[in-house]
């Protein structure tokens, strides 16, 4: 009877201290809920209520790191000239609509790339595509990827956002060399762009 007793009070104990921390929880909570700085949304008020829809775009990348006036320059020499490994070029290179330098420029390739692998030529691209035409002008799409220029013809790469026209994009881009002159330190890429929008 006695044990019995005892063990009830120890149950009762431990009840009380159990209510007592989901109380100090909700009171935690609820101080926390007081700065109000984040609260959920419909998502009508942003139009986001919509279908998202498929853009393509097709346009070429032009870089030149040589001549009279380059488009991109190295920030850091890389410690592997056959790799490239550890270099870090900066860009804002124009995006033609078509192969000529000459074509329409819908926009520049803001960012860098950098020697990103030890064993093969390979870069981490991270660029904006900063577009000024029609109804594009203004917005941009982010890239962020990995693109091994020698060992593969197709390199796709990671679309992770977008601004403007572009907002809350997601998708992804195949870059096919079109002209790579070492010597004369100019490349072209053709970019497919495959992205979701609102
Ligand atoms: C890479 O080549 C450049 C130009 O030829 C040279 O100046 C530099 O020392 C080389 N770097 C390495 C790490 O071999
Ligand atoms: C672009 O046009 C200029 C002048 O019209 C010409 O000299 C040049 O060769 C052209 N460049 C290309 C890549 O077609
Ligand atoms: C793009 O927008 C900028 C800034 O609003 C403006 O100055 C420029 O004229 C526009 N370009 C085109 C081609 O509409
Ligand atoms: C550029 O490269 C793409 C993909 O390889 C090819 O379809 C296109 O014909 C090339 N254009 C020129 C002018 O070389």
């Amino acid at each position: 009877m006695i044990l019995n007793t005892q063990i009830t009070t120890n149950m009762t104990k431990l009840i009380l201290i159990l209510v007592l921390e989901v109380l100090l929880l909700a009171t935690v909570t609820s101080a926390e809920d007081a700065g109000e700085f984040a609260r959920t949304m419909n998502k009508k008020q942003l139009s986001l209520q919509k279908k998202e829809k498929l853009t393509y775009l097709r346009f070429y990348w032009h870089d030149s790191v040589k001549g009279r006036n380059p488009s991109a320059t190295r920030i850091k020499e890389p410690v592997s000239n056959s790799t490239m490994f550890g270099s870090m070029t900066m860009m804002d290179d124009a995006l033609t609509t078509d192969v000529s330098r000459n074509s329409s420029v819908v926009g520049q390739a803001q960012g860098f790339y950098a020697g990103a692998a030890q064993g093969e030529i390979s870069y981490l691209v991270v660029m904006n595509f900063a577009f000024k035409t029609g109804k594009y002008n203004g917005s941009t799409l982010a890239v962020f990827g990995r693109d091994p220029v020698i060992s593969s013809k197709v390199r796709e790469m990671p679309i992770v956002g977008g601004s403007g026209i572009f907002r809350l994009a997601r998708g992804y881009v195949e870059a096919r060399t079109n002209l790579s002159d070492v010597k004369a330190g100019k490349a072209i890429v053709q970019y497919s762009c495959y992205v979701l929008h609102y």
